[in-house]
This record gives C-alpha cells, sequence and structure tokens, in this order.
C-alpha cells in the first residue's frame, strides 16, 4: 500500500491571509489609521489660519525648511493611500461581484448606508486630494497666488487661502469634499474597531457614535476655513488686496 505525502509550504497560510477579505481589510484598517492622523495633524496646521497671517506663514516656511521631515510624510503617506484605494477597489469588486445568482429583490436594506457608499465618498475624496494638490501644493489652478509673499519674504499661504476661499466655487468644493469625508469616516471609524476585533455586541453603538462625533468634529474643523472666509470672519491681511 503506497502512502500520499502532502507537502505544506509554510509560507501559504501568510499568503492566504494577506489575500483574503480578511487580510485586506487589515490592511485597509491599518493604511485608513495612518491617513487619519494625517487629517487630524494637517487639521491642527491648518485651524492656525485663526491665529492669523504669520503664525499660518511661519508653519508652512517650517515644513519648507525641513524638506527632510516633509518628504518622509508625503513619501509614506503616498504609500499608504496606494495600498487604501487599492486594497478597498479590490474588496468592493470582491463584495459586488462575489454572488453567484443576482437577487431579484435587493437585500442590501439590512447593511447602512455609509458603508454602501464607502467606494463613492472615498473615490471623491481622492479625486478632491488630486485638485488639493493642484490648488495649494503645486499652485497650478490658481498660479496668480504663486507670487503672494509676505512682508518676511515667505510663501503668502495665508492671503493664498484667503483669496481661494473668497470664491464661492471653490469653498463649495471644499465643504462638499469635507461632507463626504465626514461620511467615509462616521463608517470608517467603528469598522475599523470590528475588523480589529476590538468590537462587541456591548461596543458597538458606543463605537458608532465614537464614529459619528470623530467624522463631524473633523467636518466642523476644516469647514470652518472656507466658512470663515466667507462670512468675513477670516480677512485679507491689511495692505494686502
Ligand atoms: C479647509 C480645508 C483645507 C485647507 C485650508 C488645506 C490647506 C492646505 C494647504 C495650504 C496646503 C499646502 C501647504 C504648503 O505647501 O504650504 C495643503 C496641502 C495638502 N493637503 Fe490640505 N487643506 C485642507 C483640507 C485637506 C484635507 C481634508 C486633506 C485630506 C483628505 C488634505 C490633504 C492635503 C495634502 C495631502 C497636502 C500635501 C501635503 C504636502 O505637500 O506634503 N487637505 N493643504
Amino acid at each position: 500500500m503506497s502512502t500520499v505525502e502532502t507537502k505544506v509550504n509554510p509560507a501559504q497560510p501568510q499568503i492566504t491571509l494577506i489575500s483574503s477579505s480578511v487580510g485586506k481589510k487589515i490592511f485597509m484598517a491599518v493604511s485608513g489609521l495612518v491617513l487619519f492622523g494625517f487629517v487630524v495633524g494637517h487639521l491642527t496646521g491648518n485651524l492656525q489660519i485663526f491665529l492669523g497671517q504669520d503664525k499660518l506663514n511661519a508653519y508652512a516656511q517650517l515644513l519648507k525648511d525641513l524638506p527632510g521631515l516633509t518628504w518622509t510624510v508625503r513619501v509614506v503617506m503616498f504609500i499608504f493611500l496606494a495600498i487604501h484605494v487599492w486594497r478597498g477597489i479590490q474588496l468592493y469588486f470582491e463584495n459586488r461581484f462575489s454572488r453567484p445568482i443576482r437577487y431579484v429583490i435587493n437585500t442590501t436594506v439590512q447593511a447602512p448606508l455609509a458603508s454602501r457608499v464607502m467606494i463613492f465618498t472615498g473615490g471623491g475624496i481622492f479625486l478632491y486630494v488630486v485638485y488639493h494638490l493642484l490648488h495649494y501644493t503645486f499652485i497650478i489652478t490658481n498660479p496668480q497666488y504663486a507670487d503672494l509673499h509676505d512682508t518676511l519674504g515667505r510663501h503668502d499661504v495665508y492671503s493664498m487661502v484667503v483669496f481661494s476661499f473668497r470664491n464661492g466655487w471653490i469653498s463649495a468644493v471644499y465643504l462638499v469634499a469635507m461632507a463626504s469625508l465626514c461620511y467615509h469616516l462616521s463608517h470608517a471609524i467603528p469598522s475599523f474597531f470590528q475588523t480589529l476585533g476590538l468590537n462587541n455586541q456591548n461596543a458597538e453603538p458606543k463605537l458608532k457614535a465614537l464614529g459619528w462625533i470623530l467624522a463631524i468634529l473633523i467636518f466642523v474643523g476644516y469647514s470652518s476655513i472656507p466658512s470663515a472666509v466667507l462670512t468675513g470672519i477670516i480677512t485679507l491681511p491689511e495692505g494686502v488686496h
């Protein structure tokens, strides 16, 4: 009687975990956490606009004077954004096309709307980031703001932001993008805890509430800037027209 040998590839379990839906969700959760960290840090920096031209321009200049740190953050963010987008698209198509038979009646009613539209709110945020980089980082959409300098010769980021948000269309694009980010985060935050197994029936409503609270805080924080410009709370510095 012959015996059949089963060869076990020791790398197999890791590969299966990485390419499984659970593995993809772990990638989404960890990359999402890093991106969320950036969103919070960026908001803290941006809110300095309420402290005036000098403070915001000094902060922007500090980032320019630390190219090593700035470029490390840029590269790390780019890698995590790429992972998040790629895995998100894969998960979306897996969920969408994994059913062998299409249901006649749509049974997705039990899933909350925010969870079903993650791919669209995420896609909207991605498009916004592309526009935002062309707007403020590369100053391609409004090149006239590249030549703004304050009395200390620093790039006048403060006036660039005020001039931009005085345009109702630009402010509207930002406000819609911030609403999209808020809706995305309201589902992403509780989802993060679920993926990492830090959830149970008791904690679920609290985590959902936490998701909404943090998402709304981010929305209010970012939206306060175009809103303050449009309502005249933040104005151009003296001598700038
Ligand atoms: C009212 C809302 C916002 C304002 C006023 C704002 C302002 C700015 C400004 C002025 C810059 C250019 C900094 C400089 O080069 O000196 C910048 C860069 C950037 N912003 Fe925002 N931002 C806002 C919202 C957001 C949001 C919600 C995200 C992400 C979802 C984001 C992602 C980025 C990224 C990735 C960069 C490039 C950073 C770099 O150059 O390394 N921003 N932002």
